[in-house]
């Protein structure tokens, strides 16, 4: 009971183990034999008691200066780049995605802690004159207080440090329960934050499942907002949880994003666009570019391009040079994926290249799905609506530019998608057109920066958007605060007094 726990809870400033003493094993889905850590498995008691924690460090943290707040994540974001490539190894072993992605994955973290570091001294409001003499008005930001924080496996720090970085310089406490896919990242993560000099209690560390401590978190009386990134039925769930208990809740969920490849692309571009938005991380980000969509004057041309690129994909461990596409999160994930194969071709789209498990050498060890190219795919098949997150790509024809749109418009999400074209007013109308958060012209669908909001339209995303720029996470973990101060020494009745 107990014995070399690698992964414990982080609760009030201490290493600890779950109340029942119970474990799980983190694996890595390359070689499954592999165990990378042993995790405490908590339950509703130890959510308690990181609640409580949280609550108890609250008033002292909202009450510390923002900019010295900052300070404490300027020294997280050296640390992080001093251990970028250790934590990059961890990544690949415990999740499974290529090296290079992980790495990626810590820059991402590196980027926001140093841009949230820097919020501490910015985060402003507004002064704006009054209507009424003698008489001052301004707007400030003040945090929300206790939040929950729930992220998912497929970026195992970087979302994490979305949501922490921006939670704490504002001012709130935290309890933090990472996916039990990933809890070693996680708890490297935390490590590195409490070492930079967080007091006791402000970050709140709890691992579980998300049946037994996530959703009792997002339901917790004693919280006050919630933010959650993950699959949309989860999502939806706690959001309808927190709306009915009044507490304010973000939810990154899923997306079916799309690429559109016009008759006038750089097709070379568009294929390395589309290989990369569709398997890196093999297919496992809510980002990820599951349909392609192109004009019928290049789609065999198209097609023929994309399938050969895809032919010269090497699957394998991540941490190995050679590998494009590392393995799948765990057994569940293969299984949805592999069904998912066989709709398709239930369903009549053809199977251009993959749909099998792929069990070559050492991959037998692990969770490897062969890179999956459906071609015409129609838009009321079920692989072109519902989200696989695996390596499928589904390749659909449109006429045009507006039937183009019009299907990928068609979708339940809409965080992201992309077009190829060298016409501007193409462009032009694509980027108003389209209907998810993110549009990106003559890229693919992932690889947002952190400078700007990050976040969905329709299924995809609930509350607000993450990350920084206007309108991004400070939106979340603050809560306006607007002060009138009249100094004239008599009433004045706005709205009355002309
Ligand atoms: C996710 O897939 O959940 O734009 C986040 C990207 C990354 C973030 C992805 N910067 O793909």
């Amino acid at each position: 009971m107990g014995m070399n726990v690698t992964g414990k809870n982080f609760i009030n400033g201490e290493w600890k183990d779950s109340f029942t003493g119970e474990t799980f094993e983190s694996t890595n889905p390359a070689d499954i034999s592999e165990v990378v850590g042993v995790i405490s498995r908590s339950s509703i008691a130890d959510v308690d008691e990181a609640v409580k924690a949280a609550r108890d460090a609250y008033h002292a943290w909202r009450l510390k200066p923002p900019p010295k707040r900052g300070e404490i994540l300027f020294k997280a974001a050296e640390l992080l780049v001093n251990r970028k490539q250790k934590l990059g190894e961890l990544m690949t072993r415990e999740m499974g995605k290529v090296l290079p992605e992980a790495l990626g994955d810590v820059q991402e973290a590196i980027d926001m802690s140093f841009y949230m570091a820097g919020e501490g001294r910015r985060m402003a409001g507004e002064t704006i004159p009054s209507e009424l003499p003698n008489k001052d008005c301004k707007s400030l930001r003040v945090p929300i207080g206790v939040c929950g924080l729930i992220t998912p496996w497929n970026f195992p720090i970087a979302i994490p440090a979305w949501k922490i970085t921006a939670a704490l310089i504002c001012g709130n406490t935290l309890v933090f329960k990472p996916s039990s896919y990933t809890p070693l990242c996680a708890t490297e993560f935390v490590k590195i934050l409490q070492e930079a000099g967080l007091p006791r209690g402000v970050l709140n560390l709890v691992h579980g499942r998300g049946e037994e401590t996530g959703e009792y978190l997002a339901s917790h009386s004693s919280i006050d907002g919630l933010s959650f990134t993950g699959s949309t039925a989860v999502g939806t769930r706690i959001a309808k949880t927190c709306a009915e208990k009044g507490k304010k809740v973000s939810c990154e969920m899923g997306g079916k994003n799309a690429i559109i490849v016009m008759d006038d692309a750089r097709l070379e571009l568009a294929v390395e666009g589309a290989v990369w938005g569709g398997f890196g991380t093999t297919g496992q980000r809510c980002t990820a570019a599951s349909r392609v969509v192109v004009h019928e004057a290049v789609y065999e041309k198209f097609l023929e391009m994309f399938v050969r690129a895809v032919a010269m994909l090497r699957i394998g461990n991540g941490l190995l040079e050679k590998t494009d596409v590392g393995p799948l999160i765990n057994e569940s994930q293969m299984g949805k994926v592999l069904r998912y194969i066989e709709i398709g071709e239930k369903e009549g789209a053809k199977l251009a290249i993959g749909g099998k498990a792929y069990r070559e050498g050492d991959c037998a060890k692990g969770y490897f799905v062969e890179p999956t190219i459906f071609s015409d795919v129609r838009p009321h098949m079920r692989i072109a609506r519902e989200e696989i997150f695996g390596p499928v790509v589904c390749v659909m024809k449109a006429e045009n530019l507006q039937d183009a749109i019009r299907i990928v418009n068609d979708t339940d999400y809409g965080l992201v998608s992309a077009v190829y074209t060298q016409d501007v007013n193409k462009s032009a109308i694509a980027e108003r057109e389209l209907e998810t958060g993110i549009v990106y012209v003559n890229a693919s669908t992932i690889g947002a920066e952190i400078q700007l909001p990050f976040g969905g339209t329709k299924r995809s995303g609930f509350g607000h958007e993450e990350a920084g720029g206007r309108g991004g996470a400070l939106d979340m973990f603050t809560k306006w605060r607007v002060i009138y101060r009249d100094f004239s020494g008599t009433l004045q009745k706005a709205q009355i007094d002309r």
